[in-house]
């Protein structure tokens, strides 16, 4: 199949979180199923990654396009620039621009696929930046072309008041919506993929439960319930290429599944890094510093866990000043026991993921999450919250059975956190039960090539 990814993100040219991670992954994997996968997303002005070769820019629809692919190979990228769209290099602006930019972005994507002498098979856009597609679609040459829209991350729906947009974008939009959206004096570009979507998927099964409902279905869970069987979760995949200890590209030293003592250089060398003392279990957390990830909730928690235990934390993460500025504060008054490092280090994210004991997740929500995936590959034990796709994905550990792969809680408080992290200590101070959850861990599978295969089939069925 002719597959035709549109998307803000795609690992490693541009990534906030694991967007980027899960369009590469899956576009990969697909490739390998042997499909011919496209994805299109925009430059912002970035140059290409090492690794990638690039065409010229050439000036098509209205935008500049390049073409690029890796090296090796694997799926080509349409790489959009413009002056609408901004070349500074950053993604999302976080405010009403935001509206213009991808409204832009949507309109080119169309522009340049009815342009280009590839014809998709099927359009797989991508959370609310390129929502718009499969609504725009209806009303141009690939109107007979399916699409699929997958919700990421359901609390972004590009929400802007109609006043902020540019004119066309405005009479393009209301042309698309119904009477009811149409009387309102905002527009939601998310609302318009779920409803002109051939099939609309999110990125677990749980997730996609939660979403139904009102409680936490952030306004959609109508319009979702409407879709009846043409909403469905898929569990995201891991590129174990990039994430396993075995062939990190990130990590200085490798070492195997079943080594311990690599496992032991890595959190040795990271320690040294960060100025932890290494005598203890060590607790990461690599995040987006927003409300989504509950880090508020960790930074409620930790002058208690600091007091009661013995754990050191080392935590990577950007986002909420307020956030940055506490953690900046704590790591400065318990000095050799909490490191937080601001700003965004996809080194650094490996090396913590790989080197730590216990990785901390204790989100409010979440679509899927992929860092408690890398975790358990390298054998670090996900502490996390049960909701989403962390549910799906990490099963609470059980002394008695010696079944589960890491530490589930329930609460998303501060309580409920500090049960989490406290939990999961205690097996660590045991040896024996540390070890057996640890091979639990080790042992689970989440790889894109099985992932893969169910996107595939549900391409077939919206053809
Ligand atoms: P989300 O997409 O909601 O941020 P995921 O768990 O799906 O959450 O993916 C997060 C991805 O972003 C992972 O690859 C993680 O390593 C990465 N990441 C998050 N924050 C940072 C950071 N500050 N520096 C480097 N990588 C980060
Ligand atoms: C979003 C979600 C995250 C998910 C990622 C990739 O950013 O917050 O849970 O893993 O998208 O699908």
């Amino acid at each position: 199949m002719r597959i035709l990814m549109i998307s803000a993100e795609y690992a490693p040219l541009a990534k906030t979180g694991g967007l980027a991670d899960a369009l590469a992954g899956l576009s990969d994997a697909l490739s390998r199923r042997g499909h011919d996968v496209r994805a299109l997303l925009p430059g912002y002005g970035r140059p290409l990654p090492p690794g990638y070769v690039g065409s010229r820019a050439e000036r098509i629809a209205g935008v500049e396009l390049r073409v690029a692919q890796r090296t090796e190979g694997g799926p080509t990228l349409f790489v959009v620039e413009s002056d609408e769209i901004g070349r500074d290099g950053r993604i999302y602006l976080g405010d009403d621009r935001d509206g213009a930019r991808f409204w832009r972005f949507s309109r080119a994507a169309l522009d340049v696929v009815a342009a280009l002498d590839w014809h998709p098979d099927v359009l797989h856009c991508h959370d609310w930046h390129a929502s718009l597609v499969p609504a725009l679609a209806r009303r141009s040459t690939l109107a007979a072309t399916p699409s699929v829209l997958t919700l990421h991350n359901a609390g972004y729906q590009g929400t802007f008041a109609r006043g902020v947009l540019p004119e066309d974008a405005q009479s393009a939009i209301a042309a698309l919506e119904d009477d009811a959206s149409r009387a309102r004096d905002w527009v939601r570009f998310l609302e318009l993929g779920i409803r002109h979507a051939s099939i609309v998927t999110t990125v677990s099964p749980g997730y996609a439960r939660e979403l139904r409902t009102p409680e936490l279905g952030m306004g959609l869970d109508g319009l979702l319930r409407k879709r009846g069987d043409d909403f469905v979760g898929i569990l995201n995949g891991v590129d174990y290429s990039l994430w396993d200890p075995e062939s990190d590209p990130y990590l200085s030293t490798r070492f195997t599944r079943s080594d311990s003592s690599g496992k032991r250089r890595v959190k040795l060398e990271l320690c040294g890094e960060l100025g932890l003392v290494d005598d203890a279990p060590l607790v990461g957390a690599v995040s987006r510093l927003v409300e989504q990830k509950g880090i508020d909730l960790l930074v409620a928690a930790l002058p208690e866990l600091l007091g009661r235990t013995r754990a050191r934390f080392a935590i990577l993460g950007s986002g909420e000043a307020w956030l940055e500025a506490t953690l900046a504060g704590l790591a400065a008054s318990h000095r050799e026991r909490l490191a937080f490092r601001s700003g965004y280090d996809e080194a650094l994210a490996h090396r913590i993921i790989a080197g730590s004991d216990l990785l901390v997740m204790p989100s409010r929500y979440e679509p899927c999450g992929l860092t408690q995936l890398y975790a358990m590959r390298y054998g670090t034990i996900p502490v996390v919250r049960k909701t989403g796709g962390l549910a799906d994905t990490v099963s609470h550990f059980d002394s008695a059975t010696g079944k589960g792969t890491g530490c589930v809680f329930e609460h998303a408080d501060a309580q409920g956190l500090i049960w989490g992290l406290t939990t999961a200590l205690g097996w660590y101070e045991d040896e024996g039960v540390w070890r057996r959850v640890v091979a639990n861990a080790l042992q689970v599978d989440f790889s894109w090539t099985r992932q893969s295969a169910e996107y595939e089939a549900l391409y077939r069925r919206s053809s």
